[in-house]
């Protein structure tokens, strides 16, 4: 019984003595209480796996020892022991669980025995229950695990994965229409809160006050219209996880707020005087580059560290081009389902899909591939039914560099040149007309800014 931790506890110091040899001499890892009152604190401390108690003894009872211990954890054994057996004591003490009710004197083979079985009853429920667990995630895992196979996002992934049954605060930054929110989601299903609720606000969306209000709650009359005490979400999160979306939109006055009710695990609703304790995970979500609204001096350093304790980053799908065509085919797979259609792209569609830069990421994707299922007849879309912004050459930007502060005609006048050009494919006669000068006119310019 290599490790497991049995609490001993009898007012008799000779018995005490003596099962201490006994369970240390089995390898138990022994912690004593020489009364009813030191088990009770050493339930709270010790955590142990297995508690023998006496029952009569002054002060608190065996018991008392037993109720208390499955209050700390139903799960405890508890074996009670008494030199004055009666059958009415023995069925009260099985009644509110007791694992076993032995008979003073008994054999030590017997007593060993007892908890033998007692630490391996427990150390199977616990397994058991462990792998119900993992087996629960796992499920959940696969049916609906965010799409995207590219090294990049399944770094991401892993490591949300990894996060997700910790109680850490996350923070998810990322361009709009990555999936941020597609991903604080799945970290709140496989966490241990998944059966708790998952609330969200928009920072961005509301004004401060409104935005206090909902976050920390307020009392009946503490503002116009507030005609009653109303809970805010980060209390009614509570058992669940909480995403606050667009946290870098907060304005300073809420984020000092919000880092004392993350400090301290308590809010104090607008107007109260009594702080509500809060249970939530965090999990915090930005488009904006956080640390340069640290130097910029609109974000509060202390927030930020607070909530980066774990920071996942979503890469703009430009940089995971390998993600477009498994997204895709997973949102058509899914609008097909919708409307009863097995949808599928040409080869030229998924090439198109490649090539674009997807300024929207990959909501903007979803809607492109929602319009285009819409607009054509036939079950395999065409590139031509993408939009057209999508179809176009990749965008070409006027200047490649930021151009300087204050540029001259010549600057401008060579970087327009230089992308007409490109975007003409390089066919000077058509930049030419595109540009209104004569062709001569654009040789001799070309020649000009080493362009030729
Ligand atoms: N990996 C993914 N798998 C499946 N769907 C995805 C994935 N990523 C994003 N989506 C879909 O793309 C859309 C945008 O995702 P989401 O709302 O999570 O983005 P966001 O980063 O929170 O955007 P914003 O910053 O604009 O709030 C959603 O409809 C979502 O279902
Ligand atoms: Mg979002």
């Amino acid at each position: 019984m290599d490790g497991v931790k049995i609490l001993l506890v009898d007012d008799e110091t000779a018995i005490l003595d003596a099962l201490q040899i006994l369970f240390r001499g089995e390898g138990f890892d022994v912690s004593v209480a020489s009364s009813g009152k030191a088990a009770l604190e050493a339930l709270e401390q010790a955590r142990p796996d297995l508690v023998l108690s006496d029952i009569r003894m002054p002060g608190a009872s065996g018991l008392e020892v037993l109720a208390k211990a499955r209050e700390v954890d139903p799960e405890l054994p508890v074996i009670l022991m008494t030199a004055q057996a009666s059958l009415q004591s023995a069925v009260r003490a099985v009644n509110e669980g007791a694992y076993y009710y032995l008979q003073k004197p008994f054999a030590n083979d017997e007593l060993l025995a007892i908890c033998r079985r007692a630490a391996e009853a427990r150390r199977l429920k616990a397994e058991n229950r462990q792998l119900k667990r993992e087996i629960r995630r796992r499920d959940r895992s696969q049916s609906d695990r965010p799409v995207g196979s590219s090294r990049a996002f399944r770094d991401t992934l892993a490591l949300a994965e990894t996060v997700a049954p910790t109680d850490s605060t996350v923070l998810i930054s990322g361009e709009s229409g990555t999936g941020k929110e597609v991903i604080a989601r799945y970290i709140h299903r496989l966490s241990e809160r998944a059966e708790g609720p998952f609330l969200s606000i928009n920072c961005g969306a509301l004004p401060e006050s409104l935005l206090e209000s909902e976050l920390f709650g307020h009392v009946k009359g503490s503002f116009t219209g507030a005609v009653r005490d109303k809970d805010g979400l980060l209390v009614a999160a509570r058992g669940g996880t909480f995403f606050l979306d667009e946290i870098g939109e907060m304005s300073a006055a809420t984020q000092v707020k919000l880092l004392r009710a993350l400090q301290e695990r308590e809010v104090t609703p607008v107007g109260a005087t009594e702080s509500v304790s809060v249970d939530v995970r965090v999990i915090a979500a930005t488009n904006r580059d956080l640390e340069e609204e640290i130097r910029r001096g609109t974000f509060r350093s202390d927030l930020y560290y607070r909530l980066n304790v774990i920071q996942l980053r979503l890469p703009p799908l430009r940089d995971r081009r390998d993600d477009v065509e498994m997204l895709a085919r997973h949102f058509l797979e899914r609008l097909g389902q919708r409307a009863g259609r097995s949808l599928t792209l040409t080869p030229e569609a998924l090439e198109v899909l490649r090539a674009y830069d997807w300024p929207g990421n990959v909501r903007e994707l979803e809607n492109a591939l929602e319009r285009a299922a819409v607009l054509a007849a036939a079950d395999e879309l065409a590139a031509s039914s993408l939009p057209e912004r999508v179809r176009e050459r990749p965008e070409v930007r006027l200047v490649a560099e930021p151009p300087p502060p204050n540029p001259t005609m010549e600057v401008i006048e060579q970087a327009y040149i230089r992308w007409v050009l490109e975007a003409e494919g390089g066919n000077k006669t058509r930049a030419a007309e595109v540009l209104g000068i004569d062709p001569s006119t654009l040789y001799r310019k070309l020649n000009r800014y080493g362009l030729a």
